[in-house]
């Protein structure tokens, strides 16, 4: 089933986050940012949104949307006190990462105007647990893909784009990993167009792609979703 996220799931998101998106910058800044900063503004569900796959009562996958990234970016700069108490928190649990923590805040103050793509909204994470994929670090087929035939994170992105087009947004940028292969292979299949390459982001090359909302719900209805 895939509903809406609230405040309730914003620790189950961030464990999701944590285990399966390890080495994105958003973990270095600490758990207390992840569930009590930035998911809880996620799950707000004003300038950004979130949608979850639940199975069996747990989230096993979710989507995170911002509906417009220039007033995304801008709420969490608003914000600056709560942001600054999540990091508190997070150096307090964990003193030594104090470094990484500043270099990740200060790259998430910034990533609004890093991105060259003047696209009104932003995919900021999509992720489904290894055990729910479609295909397995193998490439075959998960049992979970093979017993249910669901496609966990297309069905996540048509929800997204579904809530994209009631709030008039027409189109989105997303940035990922060069090296990312299920990534870059899923949102070219949602007919994402890669508009650059290989811009360093904490040493990592990255790419970003442009997407047009009424283009993906023609592709995903297409495949039959
Ligand atoms: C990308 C991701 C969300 C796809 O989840 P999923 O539920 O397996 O995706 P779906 O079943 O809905 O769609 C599968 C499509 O994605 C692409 N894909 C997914 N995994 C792939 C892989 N290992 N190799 C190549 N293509 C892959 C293919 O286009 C595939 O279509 P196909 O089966 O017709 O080849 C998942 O692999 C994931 O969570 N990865 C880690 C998190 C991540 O990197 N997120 C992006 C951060 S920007």
């Amino acid at each position: 089933m895939i509903r809406k996220a609230t405040k309730d799931d914003t620790k189950s998101i961030a464990e999701l986050h944590e285990l399966i998106l390890g080495d994105s910058i958003f973990v270095r800044l600490g758990r207390p940012f992840l569930e009590g900063f930035y998911y809880a503004l996620l799950t707000e569900d004003r300038l950004a949104f979130a949608h979850v796959y639940e199975h069996e009562g747990r989230p096993v996958g979710f989507i995170a949307m911002a509906a417009s990234h220039e007033s995304f970016y801008g709420q969490i700069k608003h914000r600056a006190p709560v942001l600054a108490w999540s990091l508190i928190r997070s150096i307090l649990s964990s003193p030594k990462t104090i470094g990484s923590i500043l270099q990740a805040m200060g790259f998430l103050l910034k990533k609004g105007d890093l991105i060259k793509c003047d696209a009104g909204g932003e995919l900021l994470q999509i992720a489904v647990h290894p055990d729910f994929r479609a295909h397995g670090d193998d490439g075959k087929p998960t049992k979970f893909f093979e017993s249910t035939k669901s496609r966990v994170a297309q069905g996540l992105y048509l929800e997204a784009m579904k809530e994209l087009k009631k709030r008039g947004i027409k189109d989105f940028r997303i940035m990922t990993g060069d090296g990312n292969v299920a990534s870059n292979a899923f949102y070219s299949k949602m007919g994402a167009k890669k508009v650059e390459s290989g811009i360093k982001i904490f040493g990592h090359p990255t790419s970003i792609y442009r997407a047009n909302v009424e283009d993906s719900l023609g592709i995903l209805h297409n495949t039959g979703l």
